[in-house]
């Protein structure tokens, strides 16, 4: 096999021909499912005529083909391995093709294949190439007519996009659907559905009065579990009128879960197919996290109707024209249902620790890659998660009211159509009459930018001078960067008062709270006629993307811990002073010093407790330490272990200071009252269990008890989950196989509990954790091939910091050899789950050492393109 290689976008051409329409039968069989195409192609307007039809096409079989009813001969096409050239073609034809797959060998989870009992399909990116031969590609739209042809007995559901037109029994005791969608779509939009399922249906009425039917179809055993998910989804159509006027288009909205499935969901239009993790829910089994999880998955892909679907991408290089726009569309979905600041927070907390690593290390990449070898490896944080953040930025920059102009621009002026990032960033541009050109820097420069800034108070003038200066990291094939406009919202927070400072700057009036722009490498902001010496609050919201350093004392944190107005600034300036606390005990640690806790983080923490707070659900967060991943990530070198031991000491050392508060907080907030979702009672389970967690660490016997008590209740998975993970990760030895033991055989019947099982066990601090994942891949609810299992175990211990880190490089050895079996099984998985390893400039020379060479030993294997890629870049 040769090198794969990579791909350009500097060499985009239009396709030489489109298709306007394409009809589909499937006749559906686990080893030989045959697909018959017809294509009504045209030459594109835009190109010379005469070029060859070049279509994608893997691991086809192909039984015939036609050219306007033509059988052509062996030698008038040529078949490669990616896919089918003819030469000479007319204007304008119809292409029939029809070919046989296997869907039952389909282990990738691309294209069309069997999740248990039933058939389904995953097209985005390039899973359309693996069902029939096709221009694969988001810029060919085209309206779909299909017909699904299955067994009456086994798959009485027949599902696909659009609408159903026509139905009927066929010899043999088959039958068939046909489906028709008037929408034009790219090919990564089909789906198909057949299978034994069930569904729950009700209804939406859209502002406009159009009738449409939601149905969330699952398999018997799940009926119980999707009240959660059609709720969110009625909330997210509703929420979409009212934000972005933007109505639901067809007369049925289609959920469909599955169990096997490589991400979280897919927007299909007219047919969602979901990750039944990402969908299914009910309180004894999903935990708070999970609901909001589900909440926010649902209108992600409905949102992406409009964002995505209605106009979707030229190419796959504008992939976060969708998927940044998309996430930043859920991200304010779900703040407004929920409680804002503690949902930037998490985004943030997340953001911070994961976003961050991917962008300083091998594969970071910008948010518009130039080049890729498979777009498979670019559905990044960076591509989602930065994406939205810019989007945001840009919303912030030009104004809300400006942005939903640009926004109505943008889907009117593009409906139909496949677009770039430029034609988005124009049309807010055009809406708010700002200047973007050096904003759109943001897409093409990867790292992450830091911000160094220092001010000063001058009491003589009442002036306060605050200076900035940027620099963006060098990048893998990017040495230089240039100054990016940043968007920094700021508050000045007056010592005196506790209060917000009136700002002026350059004469013009701020408010209290607003935004200034750092466009030069190196800028100086004069705020004049402050009356008293402030503590700036800066990038309030974490308002842009960036790691900010500005020289506060730890008397300044705690004052913005207990003053500042923003919400997740006063979280952040705890986590702030947490992490100097920490850096001190983390050089104790190394240096075999006797540690010993800043008193100011543990006064901090009690005025905390003891002051009446006004967002209970930011609070459970303000009491959460920093986590060993968030550390890690602010040290120049990584250690694992003294980061574990230091965090340990910190959480014990505030757990036997303020025992009681944290007691007091837990009894204040237990509750008898059936489970619900909702914001307040998520608040106060979340305060609960972070006593909890306190208690349980200094391994307090009423602690250890109230966690015992709390699992065996069994009130609901929050509780219950977080009750079994403090005592599986408690350090006293026999609480932990008693409880998983009884959790386990409960559940044994559930696998998205069983998921939670497997991870619960092996992010266990304990050095057994290893055995117990060598175990456990024994175990009969694991499955190498179902990517939820792979995650919760493999995924799972690999986030276990001091596990995966032995220093007998075990745990390496362990998640590559899972990689290796995997690369044959399911590239795309196989290329997520090495990410650990490719982290290994972070590490002390022996750790590096080791984590390179099982790089080299899964180079030696015959890597897909998704491991290739990765692998050569985290050794390059
Ligand atoms: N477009 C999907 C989303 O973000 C992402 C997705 C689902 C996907 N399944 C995939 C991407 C498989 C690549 C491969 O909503
Ligand atoms: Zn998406």
């Amino acid at each position: 096999m040769s090198e794969p290689q990579p791909i350009y976008l500097s060499d985009y051409r239009p396709p030489a021909y489109r298709v306007t329409h394409t009809e589909l039968t499937f006749d559906l069989d686990p080893a030989a499912t045959r697909v018959k195409a017809r294509l009504h192609v045209e030459r594109h307007p835009d190109r010379e005529p005469g070029a060859p039809l070049e279509l994608d096409g893997e691991q086809l079989a192909l039984k015939a083909i036609a050219i306007d009813g033509q059988a052509l001969g062996e030698d008038e096409y040529a078949l490669t391995e990616r896919g089918l050239r003819v030469d000479g073609v007319p204007e304008r034809f119809l292409l029939d093709t029809e070919v046989e797959i296997a869907p039952e060998d389909n282990t990738a989870l691309e294209g069309l294949y069997r999740s248990g009992g039933m058939f389904c399909t995953q097209c985005e990116a390039e899973g359309f190439r693996r069902i029939t031969f096709y221009p694969d590609r988001p810029d060919v739209m085209a309206t779909f007519s299909t017909t699904v042809i299955g067994d009456a007995a086994g798959l009485p559901v027949l599902l696909s996009n659009g609408n159903p037109v026509e139905r009927g029994e066929l010899p043999g005791g088959r039958h068939f659907v046909t489906w028709e969608d008037p929408h034009p779509k790219p090919s990564y939009l089909f789906a198909l559905v057949a299978g034994d399922l069930k569904k729950v249906e009700d209804r939406f009425t859209t502002m406009s009065g159009r009738e449409v039917t939601l149905q969330i179809w699952v398999e018997e055993e799940n009926l119980g579990k999707t009240d959660h998910a059609m709720a969110s989804l009625k909330r997210a159509m509703r929420w979409d009128e009212e934000t972005y006027g933007r109505e639901y288009d067809l007369d049925r909205y289609m959920i469909v879960a599955v169990n096997d499935f490589n991400m979280g969901a897919m927007e299909n239009k007219g047919l969602n197919l979901f990750n039944s993790a990402a969908v299914l829910t009910h309180p004894q089994t999903a935990t708070d996290a999970a609901f909001q999880r589900v909440e926010g998955i649902v209108a992600h892909e409905y949102f992406h109707n409009w964002s995505g679907n209605r106009v979707t991408c030229r190419d796959w290089f504008q992939l976060s024209l969708k998927e940044g726009f998309t996430v930043f569309r859920d991200q304010c979905f779900s703040a407004d249902t929920n409680s804002a600041p503690v949902k930037r927070i998490e985004e943030v907390s997340f953001f911070r620790t994961a976003q961050f690593a991917e962008d300083a290390g091998p594969t970071a990449h910008p948010v518009r890659p130039d080049h890729y070898i498979e777009i498979g490896n670019f559905y990044t944080l960076t591509i989602y998660e930065k994406g939205a953040e810019i989007v945001r930025m840009l919303c912030n920059l030009v104004g809300w009211e400006a942005f939903r102009r640009g926004a109505d621009r943008y889907f009117s002026r593009f409906d139909g159509q496949a677009v770039t990032i430029e034609d988005f960033v124009n049309c807010m541009a055009e809406a708010s009459g700002h200047d973007l050109s050096q904003f759109l820097l943001w897409y093409s420069q990867a790292g992450t930018p830091e911000i160094d800034a220092h001010g000063e108070y001058d009491y003589a003038n009442g002036v306060y001078r605050l200076v900035l200066r940027q620099r963006t990291p060098a990048t893998p094939g990017q040495p230089d960067k240039l100054p990016l406009h940043i968007p920094l919202r700021l508050g000045l927070v007056g010592t005196k008062t506790g209060r917000d400072l009136p700002m002026t700057l350059d004469g013009e009036d701020l408010g209290t709270d607003g935004v200034i722009h750092l466009r030069e490498e190196e800028q100086e902001f004069v705020f004049t006629d402050v009356a008293e010496a402030p503590v700036p609050s800066l990038a309030r919201n974490f308002s842009a993307p960036v790691k900010l350093h500005f020289p506060y004392s730890r008397e300044d944190l705690a004052f913005l811990l207990a003053h500042d107005s923003d919400g997740f600034n006063r979280w952040d300036a705890g986590q702030r002073l947490a992490l100097l606390a920490l850096d001190d005990l983390i050089a104790a640690h190394r240096n075999g010093v006797e540690k010993v806790m800043d008193p100011r983080v543990v006064e901090a923490f009690r005025h905390l407790l003891t002051t009446e707070a006004d967002d209970k659900a930011v609070l459970a967060e303000m009491l959460t330490l920093p986590s060993e991943a968030y550390i890690a990530e602010q040290q120049p070198l990584v250690d694992v272990d003294a980061i574990h031991a230091a965090r340990e000491f910190v959480k014990q050392s505030l757990a036997t200071a303020l025992r009681d508060d944290f007691r007091r907080l837990y009894e204040e907030h237990r509750s008898e009252a059936p489970y619900a979702p909702e914001p307040e009672q998520i608040a106060a389970r979340s305060l609960k269990n972070v006593a909890l967690s306190y208690l349980v660490s200094i391994e307090d016997e009423e602690g250890i008890e109230l966690a015992q008590r709390q699992f065996e209740a069994d009130h609901n998975m929050t509780d219950v989950r977080q009750a079994l993970t403090l005592l599986v990760h408690s350090s006293r030895g026999d609480l932990a196989d008693p409880a998983l033991r009884a959790f386990g055989e409960k559940w044994a019947h559930d696998p998205l509990v069983m998921d939670q099982w497997f991870s619960i066990q092996v992010t266990r601090p304990q050095s057994d954790a290893l055995d117990r994942v060598k175990f456990l891949m024994d175990h009969p609810a694991f499955s190498l091939t179902n990517p939820n299992k792979v995650r919760a175990l493999i995924g799972a211990f690999a986030q276990n910091r001091v596990n995966f880190h032995r220093l007998d490089g075990e745990g390496y050895r362990l998640l590559a050899d899972v990689v290796i079996e995997l690369n044959r099984l399911n590239p795309e998985i196989a290329a997520r789950l090495v990410t650990p390893l490719t982290r290994w400039q972070r590490f002390d020379e022996t750790r590096q050492e080791l984590m390179k060479a099982e790089l080299e030993r899964i180079r030696g294997e015959e890597l897909s393109p998704n491991l290739y890629e990765v692998i050569e870049k985290a050794l390059a």
